[in-house]
C-alpha cells in the first residue's frame, strides 16, 4: 500500500546526482538501410555477405531497422526510465568514400536523431567509430595506413561541427584492442586479416586517430564543456594460482589486454614490457613516429568502460614472448547464454583499479550486458530474470566502487535492442527490449523495467521476486 510508513524502506544505495543512466547501440549492429540515402558500404557490409564469416549467415542488412524506427527506440528508452542513449555514427552514411565529399541525408539523419533525443530529455553519447570503416579506404589500406588516422580526424571535425552545439559526450574509437586483435590477428571480424604485425600497427593508428579527434574538438572551440574518450574492451586479469609464474602470467596478459591501450592515451607512453615483447616477435615498432604520443595522450578525458567478464591466466613457457594461456577456471561459475562467467566482483576490481593507475580520470561505463535468450512467453511477456539480476549485481559492483573512490558519471548497458553480434549473428541475444526480427516488433523485457525502476530512482533497488527465470 502506498504511504504505509511501517513498510520496510527497499533496500537502496544512491547514486551519484546527475548520474548518467543509459543503454547502447551501434550502427551497424541495428541501423539496416545500408543502401538508402547515399551510405556507401562498409567493411562490415562486404565482410558479413562472405561465406561463413557469420554464425547463421545473417547481415546487417536489415537488423532493427532503427534507421527508420529509431522514434519509437527513443521513445522505449525514455519509457523506460534512461536518460542517455550512447549510439554510433556510421561514417559511411556521412561520407560515404572515408574521404572528400560528405553527404547531406546522412548528416541530418543524425541530425534530427539527436533532436529526438533532447526532446525525450536523452543525453547522447556519440560513438564516432564502432567498426564500419569505408571499403574505400580499406582499398587503401585500412588502419594499416597511417593515412586512414588523418582521414578519421577530417570526418570527425565534420561530427563536430554538425552536432558539436548538442553533443557533450564523444567517444573516438570503440575497443581498439577488438579491432586489432579480432580484425586484424585471428580474421574472426572485418577485414578479416591474420598477421600479427598488422594488428599492433592497426592498435597504434586507431590511438592516433583518437589523438587527431581530440585536436579536431579542441580547433572547432568544443574543447571546454565536452568531452572526449575511447571506449575500451577491459578484462580484469586473475593468476589461476598463487604462484609467481602465474602472477607474472597475469601481469603480461594485462599488459596485452587493458595497459597497451590504456597508457598511451593516459600516461602518454606504451608500457615496457609489452613493446619488448611484440619487438621481439614483430620487429622494431617504427610505425610509433615522433610525436605520435604526444598526439594520442594531449586530451583523454574520461575512460569508456566495457566490461563483460574476467581472463584467468596460467603461465605457458612455449607461448614466448606471450607466456600465458587463458583457462575456464571455474566450470561450475554462472554463466551467460553465451558461456561468459558473470562475475561482478571483477567489475568492481577493474573500476578501483583504473582509479588507482589513472587518477583523476573520469569513467563512463560505456558497455555492460550479458546473451540471455529468453523468448517472449505465450502471454507476450520476457521474463529474463537473470538479466535483471546480473544488472543488480553489476550496478551494486559499481555502487561500491563510486563509494570506494571510483569518479565513474554514467553506466549504459549493452544493449538497449536485440541486434547483430557481429561474427555471432542474431542468436546472441543482449538486449533490454526483445525484437522479433520478422516483423520488427519490440517488446520491452522485464529487465528493461527492473533497470529503469534503478534509473528512475538513482538508487540501487532489489531485484522483484517475480522477475522470472
Ligand atoms: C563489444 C562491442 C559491442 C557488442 C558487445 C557484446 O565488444 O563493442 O558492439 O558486440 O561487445
Amino acid at each position: 500500500m502506498t504511504g504505509n510508513t511501517d513498510e520496510p524502506a527497499p533496500m537502496t544505495t544512491p547514486f551519484p546526482d546527475g548520474f548518467l543512466w543509459g543503454a547502447s547501440t551501434s550502427a551497424y549492429q541495428v541501423e539496416g538501410a545500408v543502401s538508402e540515402d547515399g551510405r556507401g558500404p562498409s567493411i562490415w557490409d562486404r565482410f558479413s555477405h562472405e561465406p561463413d564469416r557469420i554464425e547463421g549467415g545473417g547481415t546487417g542488412d536489415v537488423a532493427c531497422d532503427h534507421y527508420h524506427r529509431y522514434p519509437e527506440d527513443l521513445d522505449l528508452l525514455a519509457g523506460i526510465g534512461l536518460n542517455a542513449y550512447r549510439f554510433s555514427i556510421a561514417w559511411p552514411r556521412v561520407q560515404p568514400a572515408g574521404s572528400g565529399a560528405f553527404e547531406a541525408r546522412g548528416l541530418s539523419h543524425y541530425d534530427r536523431m539527436i533532436d529526438a533525443m533532447l526532446e525525450r530529455d536523452i543525453t547522447p553519447l556519440v560513438t564516432l567509430y564502432h567498426w564500419d570503416l569505408p571499403i574505400p579506404l580499406q582499398d587503401k589500406g585500412g588502419w594499416a595506413a597511417r593515412e586512414t588516422a588523418e582521414r578519421f580526424g577530417e570526418y570527425a571535425q565534420a561530427c563536430f561541427s554538425a552536432y558539436g552545439d548538442r553533443v557533450r559526450i564523444w567517444v573516438s574509437q570503440n575497443e581498439p584492442w577488438i579491432v586489432s586483435l579480432l580484425g586484424h590477428e585471428l580474421g574472426l571480424h572485418a577485414p578479416g586479416h591474420r598477421d600479427l604485425r598488422e594488428a599492433v600497427t592497426v592498435g597504434h593508428h586507431l590511438l592516433l586517430a583518437h589523438g587527431r579527434a581530440a585536436a579536431a574538438l579542441e580547433a572547432a572551440g568544443l574543447g571546454d564543456g565536452s568531452r572526449i574518450g575511447v571506449a575500451h574492451s577491459l578484462f580484469p586479469h586473475e593468476p589461476a594460482s598463487a604462484s609467481a609464474e602465474d602472477a607474472e602470467a597475469a601481469r603480461g596478459s594485462d599488459g596485452y589486454v587493458n595497459r597497451w591501450y590504456l597508457d598511451p592515451l593516459l600516461k602518454g607512453r606504451y608500457p615496457d614490457d609489452m613493446r619488448a615483447r611484440y619487438e621481439e616477435r614483430t620487429g622494431p615498432l617504427d610505425f610509433v613516429q615522433p610525436g605520435d604520443l604526444e598526439a594520442i595522450s594531449a586530451r583523454c578525458d574520461f575512460i569508456g568502460v566495457n566490461y563483460y567478464t574476467r581472463r584467468v591466466v596460467r603461465h605457458a613457457a612455449d607461448a614466448r614472448p606471450f607466456p600465458w594461456k587463458v583457462i575456464d577456471a571455474a566450470p561450475g561459475m554462472a554463466r551467460t547464454d553465451a558461456g561468459w562467467e558473470v562475475v561482478p566482483e571483477s567489475f568492481y576490481d577493474l573500476l578501483v583499479r583504473l582509479a588507482r593507475d589513472y587518477p583523476g580520470v573520469e569513467q563512463i561505463v560505456t558497455e555492460n550486458g550479458g546473451v540471455y535468450n529468453d523468448a517472449p512467453g505465450p502471454d507476450g511477456q520476457v521474463r529474463d530474470g537473470r538479466r535483471s539480476a546480473f544488472i543488480h549485481d553489476h550496478l551494486e559492483a559499481v555502487a561500491r566502487a563510486i563509494k570506494a573512490g571510483a569518479p565513474v558519471i554514467g553506466y549504459c548497458h549493452w544493449s538497449l535492442l536485440d541486434n547483430f553480434e557481429w561474427a555471432l549473428g542474431y542468436d546472441k541475444r543482449f538486449g533490454l527490449v526483445h525484437v522479433d526480427y520478422a516483423t520488427q516488433r519490440r517488446t520491452l523485457k522485464a529487465s528493461a523495467a527492473y533497470y529503469g525502476s534503478v534509473a528512475s530512482a538513482n538508487a540501487l533497488q532489489a531485484v522483484p521476486e517475480d522477475a522470472g527465470g
